[in-house]
Parts: C-alpha cells; sequence; structure tokens
C-alpha cells in the first residue's frame, strides 16, 4: 500500500486551521541534538505547511509535571516549580537559536494550562467516564512513603527488563500502570518497595474502543504511529489511572492527597498553548478555538516512546469532552551519537549549546536532522557523516549551483536577465513544488527537503550542459536565456528550503533583492520573476574541513573518557568495598570475558531478526578458503544456503543432522564467490554451534 493511500482527509491546504505541536519537553535538563530532531521536524512541517498557504499555529511548551521532574529536583534539594521553570526558560532560549520558531511555548504549570484542565477532566467526570477504585501502588516501607511513576524502578512484566515505573523504557517500551512494576525498588532511598492499597480515579479508555478503532482508521501521519496502536487495541485497552499520590503537580478536584497524572495536564498544553497564542495576536489572525473545538488540521509531532499517549489516551480525552480529533501523528524515530545512544550521565552527546558555540550554522543541523533518513526512522549521527552531507549537499550542490549562477549573472548581466523563463526550466520548478506538496501530504519533513536539493542539482546539469559562459559574444540571448532560468531556480531554491533552512534561504533572498521576508510568501512565489538588479552573491555554506572533523571526535572522546574516568572513580571506591566483601575474586575471574554492552537495543529493533530453527542438510568446504563451508540448512519452509567459517574448527561430515540457529532475515552476502543467504549463529572462538533442547520443528521462531 503507498503512503498515498493513507490519505483519509482532504489534502493540504485546507481552509481549516492546523496547529502543529511538538511533545513537550520535560523541564529537566540539558538539550541535545538528539533531542532537538523532533523539534526541527514540528518546525519544517509547520514551515512547510505556511509555504503552502495553509494558515498554522505552532506550538509547544515545557512539560513541568510529574515524577521526571520531582524526583530529579528532591535529587538537587530544590523546589520542583523553581527547578522546572529554570530549564523552561534555558528551553526557550534554546529552540529559537535552532530557529525552531513556536507561535508560542507555555508551560504546564501555568493558568491557562489550570483552567483547560479542569475543565475536561470535570467533562470526563460528568460524561460518566471516570470512576474510584483500590489498587496496589508502590510504597517504601521505611520511609513510610508512596512511590508513584519513576519513584520507583524493578522489572517489566510484560518482556523482563529493567523499566521505570511508569514505563519499560529499556525493553519493550510499553506505559505501565501502578502497581504493574516487579520487584520494585525506591530510586530515591534504594528501598525495596512493597505493596500498599490507595484508591484512585480511573478513566473509562475501555469504553471507548469503538471510537478509537474509527479513530486510528483516519489518522493519517508515519505508519508506526497508525500501525502501532492496532496492536493495543487488539490485545483490549485497560481503563486508565489518571492520578497519582504526589505533591506535585495539579491538585486532583476535590482529592487533597491526589494529583493529576502528569499525561493528562500535559498534552491539554497543546490546547493552552494555541489559546495563549490567539490571546496575543487575535481570533481574528488564529483564532485556537475554530481549530480545537471545530475541525482544526492537528497534527502531533512526537518521539516514538510516547505514540500510546497520543494515538488512545490522548484522542479519548478529546473525544469525551468534545474537542476535534487529531488528524495526523508524525512519531521520530530515536537518534544515535556514532552508533551509540546518547548518554547524559556519560556526557556522550553533543549538547544543543556546543553545537552553537562551535560556530556551526543552525541550517546545516536542521537539514541533516530533517533529511538523514526517513522521519520515522532512527538516525546516526556522527561528525564525519555531518561534514559529508554539509560538504557534498549543501555545499557541493545547493551552495555551488547558487554561487555559480548568481555570480554569472551578476558578473554578465548586473542581476537577472531580460528574458521569460523557458518551458523546461519552469516545468521543472513544478515539478519541484509538486514533490514538496507531496511530501507535506505524506508527512514526509525529508521530501521537503530533498525536493529542493535535487532541484538544485538540476540547476547544476542545467548550467553545465548548456554552457553559458561559451554562449557569451556568440549568442548573447541564448545566454541570457539559460541564466535567466538559472537566478528562477535560485528564486525557487530559496522558496522552497525555507522550511529546511530558514536563516540561509532568507539570506538568499536579499542576495536577490528580494523585498519583505522569504519566511512569509508560499511556494507561489518559486514562480514569480525575481528582480531586474542584484549584487554580488555570497556563499551561503561553507565546507567543513577534516581537520575540524578530527578536533570534534577528538574534544568528544575525551569528555566521555573524563566522565568514564570520574565514574571509575567513584567505582573504584565502590570495588574496594566489594573486595572487602570478597567479590574481588569473582571480578578477576571474569576479566577475560568480554563485557556486556552497555548500550540497550529496544525491543522491536530485537524483533527485527528473524531467528529460525533450523537443520544442516548439507556441509561441503569450499575450494581455496581455509575456513569455509558451505551448507544447505532446512528451516522448514525452505533450504538456505549458508557460508560459515566453521571448517577448522568442526568435523566437516558429522555437520549434517545438526540443529542450528539462524538468523533468515541478514542481507545476502557473497564469500569466496558463493552466496550465503543467512548466518548460523556459534559462541566464541571455537565457533560452538547454537541448538535446541526440545522439539520445536524446523522453521520455529527464536524469541
Ligand atoms: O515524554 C515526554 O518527554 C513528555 N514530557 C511528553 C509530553 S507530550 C504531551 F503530550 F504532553
Ligand atoms: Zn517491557
Amino acid at each position: 500500500m503507498s503512503s498515498k493511500d493513507t490519505h483519509t482527509r482532504e489534502a493540504f491546504p485546507t481552509d481549516a486551521p492546523a496547529v502543529v505541536t511538538c511533545g513537550l519537553p520535560y523541564a529537566n535538563g540539558d538539550l541535545h541534538i538528539g533531542h532537538l530532531r523532533t523539534y526541527v521536524g514540528g518546525d519544517v512541517y509547520s514551515r512547510a505547511l505556511e509555504s503552502l498557504g495553509q494558515e498554522t499555529a505552532f506550538v509547544c511548551g515545557s512539560d513541568m509535571h510529574g515524577t521526571p521532574i520531582a524526583v530529579q529536583a528532591i535529587q538537587e534539594d530544590v523546589d520542583p516549580e523553581a527547578f522546572a521553570l529554570e530549564w523552561h526558560e534555558q528551553y526557550g532560549e534554546t529552540f529559537p537559536k535552532f530557529d525552531v520558531d513556536f507561535d508560542n511555548y507555555g508551560h504546564t504549570h501555568d493558568e491557562t494550562n489550570r483552567e483547560l484542565t479542569y475543565e475536561i477532566v470535570d467533562r470526563l467526570e460528568s460524561e460518566g467516564y471516570v470512576y474510584e477504585k483500590e489498587i496496589k501502588v508502590a510504597w517504601d516501607p521505611v520511609d513510610e512513603q508512596p512511590l508513584p511513576d519513576r519513584y520507583v524502578e524493578g522489572t517489566c512484566p510484560y518482556c523482563g527488563a529493567h523499566a521505570r515505573g511508569d514505563e519499560c523504557d529499556e525493553g519493550c517500551g510499553r506505559h505501565l500502570e501502578p502497581g504493574e512494576i516487579e520487584d520494585p525498588v525506591s530510586t530515591i532511598s534504594g528501598n525495596p518497595a512493597e505493596y500498599r492499597d490507595r484508591a484512585h480515579k480511573f478513566f473509562r479508555v475501555s469504553e471507548l474502543s469503538e471510537y478509537l478503532d474509527g479513530f486510528l482508521d483516519r489518522l493519517e501521519g508515519t505508519s508506526n504511529a497508525r500501525n502501532q496502536p492496532r496492536q493495543w487495541l487488539e490485545d483490549g485497552l485497560q481503563d486508565w489511572c489518571i492520578t497519582r499520590d504526589l505533591d506535585w503537580g495539579f491538585d486532583y478536584p476535590g482529592e487533597d492527597d491526589l494529583v493529576l497524572y502528569v499525561w493528562v495536564d500535559a498534552p491539554i498544553e497543546y490546547i493552552a498553548s494555541t489559546k495563549q497564542y490567539t490571546e496575543r495576536v487575535g481570533a481574528d489572525e488564529y483564532d485556537w478555538e475554530e481549530a480545537w473545538r471545530d475541525d482544526g488540521e492537528i497534527v502531533h509531532v512526537i518521539g516514538r516512546d510516547i505514540i500510546q499517549h497520543h494515538t488512545i489516551f490522548w484522542p479519548a480525552m478529546l473525544h469525551v469532552a468534545d474537542f476535534a480529533e487529531p488528524r495526523a501523528v508524525m512519531a521520530s524515530g530515536f537518534m544515535t551519537l556514532d552508533g551509540q545512544g546518547f548518554s547524559t550521565s556519560r556526557d556522550r552527546a553533543v549538547w544543543a549549546r556546543e553545537y552553537l558555540d562551535e560556530g556551526f550554522h543552525p541550517d546545516l543541523l536542521r537539514y541533516y536532522l530533517a533529511t538523514n533518513g526517513g522521519f520515522q526512522q532512527d538516525v546516526d549521527f556522527s561528525w564525519e557523516k555531518f561534514r559529508d552531507r554539509v560538504n557534498n549537499e549543501l555545499v557541493g550542490t545547493v551552495g555551488n549551483f547558487l554561487y555559480r549562477s548568481l555570480l554569472f549573472a551578476h558578473r554578465n548581466f548586473e542581476g537577472t536577465p531580460e528574458a521569460e523563463v523557458s518551458p523546461e526550466v519552469e516545468a521543472r520548478i513544478e515539478e519541484a513544488i509538486a514533490d514538496f506538496e507531496a511530501g507535506v501530504n505524506d508527512y514526509s519533513v525529508r521530501q521537503v527537503g530533498t525536493a529542493t536539493v535535487e532541484l538544485a542539482r538540476f540547476g547544476n546539469e542545467y548550467i553545465q550542459r548548456e554552457e553559458p559562459w561559451n554562449l557569451l559574444g556568440e549568442d548573447d540571448e541564448a545566454a541570457a536565456q539559460v541564466i535567466r532560468d538559472c537566478v528562477q531556480i535560485a528564486k525557487a531554491v530559496a522558496v522552497l528550503f525555507e522550511p529546511i533552512a530558514p536563516g540561509t534561504s532568507e539570506e538568499l533572498w536579499d542576495q536577490l533583492h528580494e523585498d519583505g521576508s522569504v519566511h512569509d510568501v508560499t511556494t507561489d512565489a518559486a514562480l514569480e520573476a525575481p528582480p531586474r538588479d542584484f549584487g554580488a552573491p555570497e556563499e551561503l555554506y561553507e565546507k567543513i574541513e577534516d581537520e575540524r572533523v578530527e578536533e570534534l571526535n577528538e574534544k568528544l572522546e575525551s569528555r566521555v573518557a573524563e566522565a568514564a574516568a570520574d565514574a571509575t572513580g567513584a567505582d573504584a571506591d565502590a570495588d574496594e568495598t566489594e573486595s572487602d566483601e570478597g567479590e574481588g575474586d569473582a571480578e578477576s575471574a571474569m576479566s577475560d570475558i568480554e563485557p556486556v554492552a552497555d548500550d540497550r537495543i529496544s525491543f522491536d529493533e530485537f524483533q527485527d531478526l528473524d531467528l529460525r530453527v533450523g537443520e544442516i542438510v548439507d556441509a561441503e568446504g569450499i575450494e581455496g578458503a581455509d575456513e569455509l563451508v558451505r551448507l544447505t540448512v532446512d528451516i522448514g519452509v525452505e533450504e538456505r544456503q549458508i557460508v560459515a567459517g566453521l571448517k577448522q574448527l568442526h568435523d566437516v561430515e558429522s555437520l549434517p543432522g545438526t540443529r542450528v540457529v539462524i538468523v533468515a532475515n541478514l542481507e545476502k552476502a557473497e564469500l569466496f564467490g558463493v552466496e550465503s543467504n543467512g548466518m548460523v549463529l556459534a559462541a566464541g572462538e571455537d565457533a560452538d554451534l547454537l541448538t535446541t533442547h526440545g522439539d520445536s520443528s524446523l522453521g520455529t521462531t527464536i524469541r
């Protein structure tokens, strides 16, 4: 099914006001470039909608409640409100530095959000969707205090991974309800927790399955956000506990000792922030009620870890409280740094501020984040990859085309030559506009960016093909035609690249001596004639040298090493204590074993592996290869040819009949000219073959 088939609504632009929101960041720590992916994605998307002429509000705010704030405020021994406000202010300053230009950036603890939250909770109550129930909550028996959400950690009851009280963050990613986590331990005191009975409020989400089923049929956006919730619906929805034993947050109406669960008031801030925007600009300019109470085009841009909240709980609340339902959810993949996770505690991150302090233009990072892969795919950042994309695409393709064309135009024609744009170039610009528009309607920020880079690539090919430098003096009219076309392409680049690279597009707009701001024009402007005169252009993008990359890598490495040394210092102290208790020998016995990888993969990533039970039915050495054996492995549904390095470690003739475990969906490879279609799993230097110990039939999936 092509993504086109997933459209259920009228294509953008529509007559209704749009709201683009980004997942609210918890106001509890420094932002790194991994965090910026969602915010840049949301900003690109909202600018692109505006470029299509769609009336759009782009809103967000800081998430100030909940245990992510309370736990850290306790650790730093400060008041949670003051703690969160300080980070809130810092985020409010950081986002604009990356041209993430929210129309309103509020926070969840303000009055607007409080009023709207109570309005919605009252409505859930009055419609009969809230009831009270006794449940078991984690409790610290020594400190005599309840341990909601992140006050507790333990084992996920679904996948067995280590998990936080509210979410299986290292395993299957499920949202965990109070009382679900196993082997609970307090994150504050380290005390083993027990469970006690407490009365809490529940939202009858289970009664909304039918509505949510229809909602998911209508929902647009990335496929992960549309498909994952299907499974939760099929598994049967549980009612949702909407209160917590916590003294930070909005009090639950009429209950002194309960606050609202952070995930109730957090998304309501999307509405509150839009309302604040209207209060500032006036309802004639943007009417929040038309957007949220009538038929707005609501697009949520989030990280994939919070799909459940945005496709189940949130639309359920909106539905009962009679607000508009989201049109689309765009859920981004995760980001890694040099193939591993970002780690705040190990200082293994490229911090947002650090990136700017290094003197890089925000547009370079915006381009990288928005176009390095599909929005829902995981993206890796490394300074090398960043350099390559900047040098090859921004400098080599976009910048090169703009500079050479505009310099030629300036030197030989003092600006835009008098001519009409040729039909070929007009058609190519129209194609770029169509690609851009399709990118918006397919929720692909990458396509929004590549539409322009491809246009610039065409521009380079065109000028190279037409060689205007050889036409000058021979056929001035023909030379003027080519350059007229190139200036039009340059103008189209300014217009269409604005969502991705707002800063450099504005510079280009000014270089062309255009009036006003490129931020205010729509895609039609790409085909309107540029001004007659303009001056000498300046290069928009600067090459990143290899030495710079080396320097940045060294900085990162030494920072991580320093943080590790600090941590090892702490560990060394701990080890001393341990060896006092006789643990030292165990440690030295373990020293030959490779340390277990620090970086966890998600349950989804694990599920991507297709591991099967197989049986070797034939084995023969590969001529000329010292170690390689050609195996034929029966996996029930088919026989696979697999090449494995077993020749010197096993008696090849005795291999047939051996039960093995294979990776069935590994990409094919060719070894010594022989195709290998899968991999046989084996342990260690001796290639000890993995097998099964029961009667599982051939082809059985291993989980
Ligand atoms: O997961 C988080 O970081 C939350 N602070 C996101 C909230 S998004 C919204 F719905 F409120
Ligand atoms: Zn889990």
